[in-house]
């Protein structure tokens, strides 16, 4: 099979992650959210400088008018690999982090170029599922038929699923919906990508992740998705007119169109890497230990369907470039 990303770029795109979650991780509580995605900008897009592609921002931080980093259709990598589309989120759970919360964690997820969705910032619904309820979903069904379906493939009862919902009113007659089925519900602040990506791991205690969330988390989650197998159903649920101005603009004309795993991330010729920076449901967050940080990572691989998990030690003084080391110190 003829790939573009080649598997070296899987580390490469660890060590990206890593930077982010490591110049982050040190912000944890103090309030400024701001700050901390500052942080996961700057590191991410140092890193990435270093990498062998000839990459396009595709979801970022932003509109080049609004975003002096990692903005949509910033070029990035060394320009001297393949031509890749890249879609990053430097710091998913910007408030979560602020306040040292669960669920915060560094994420890019590279295709080849054209592959990806070209998702404008504004919400989208979503479901998602793991490989073995791969098939079995649709977003225009009844939550209470998606359900039983999907803990049939499972072996489970629908009492024992696990779904993951964003608190938010807009998701409040889909929680209702869900109630009334019988299966059990985790209601999260922030940060609903951490949890459509743990619902492809059987151990994560998540079996579904439904409900409006943000449109770019959504392709990245779909992404992940798509190198494990699971699957994911979305729409674009905008809010105003400038937000359906602004996606015909990116050449979306049926806005409410349901969009498929095909929709959002072609084939399989995809990487996805993510680095904990608060504990999640996949990943632990960021360690500091005086000269050392410890950090936990997964990157996926779709052309082969690799799933790693790496845990690495870090010596903060011999990383000056990614790292902001003045309070790293010894013990
Ligand atoms: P930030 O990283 O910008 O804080 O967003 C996190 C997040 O909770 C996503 O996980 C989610 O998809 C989206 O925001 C939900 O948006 P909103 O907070 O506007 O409901």
């Amino acid at each position: 099979m003829q790939t573009v990303i080649v598997r070296e770029l899987a580390l490469e795109f660890v060590r990206v992650t890593e930077a982010g979650a490591l110049a982050c991780g040190r912000l944890m509580g103090m309030g400024d959210k701001e700050a901390c995605d500052d942080a996961a900008v700057k590191a991410m897009r140092a890193a990435l400088e270093t990498v062998d592609i000839d990459g396009t921002v595709v979801i970022g931080e932003g509109e080049m008018d609004e975003a002096p980093m990692l903005y949509i259709g910033e070029k990035v990598g060394t320009g001297r690999g393949p031509k890749v589309d890249v879609a990053v989120d430097p710091l998913e759970g910007t408030t979560v982090l602020s306040k040292g919360l669960p669920r915060s964690m560094t994420v890019i997820a590279v295709a080849e170029e054209g592959c990806l969705f070209h998702a404008p910032d504004m919400y989208m619904e979503k479901l998602a599922v793991g490989p073995k309820a791969r098939g079995v979903i649709d977003l225009d069904a009844p939550m209470e038929d998606n359900l039983k379906r999907i803990a049939k493939c499972l072996g489970k009862n629908v009492s024992d699923l696990v779904v993951v919902i964003l608190d938010r009113p807009r998701n409040e007659s889909l929680i209702a919906s869900v109630r009334k089925a019988g299966a059990r519900i985790k209601l999260i602040p922030d940060g609903d990508l951490s949890p459509a990506v743990a619902v492809a791991f059987e151990d994560s205690g998540v079996d579904v992740l439904a409900g409006i969330g943000g449109a770019p988390e959504g392709v990245l989650a779909a992404a992940a998705l798509r190198c494990v197998g699971g699957e994911m159903q979305a729409r674009l649920w905008p809010t105003s007119s400038s937000e359906v101005e602004r996606a015909k603009s990116m050449g979306i004309q049926d806005i409410r169109r349901k969009l498929l795993m095909d929709d959002l991330v072609k084939g399989d010729d995809v990487i996805f890497a993510a680095t904990g920076v608060t504990d999640g449901e996949l990943l632990d967050g960021v360690r500091y230990i005086g000269p050392i940080a410890k950090t936990h990572s997964l990157v996926m691989r779709g052309t082969t369907g690799t799933i790693r998990f790496i845990r690495a030690v870090h010596r903060l003084d011999k990383k000056p470039r990614y790292v902001n080391v003045r309070e790293s110190g010894t013990p």
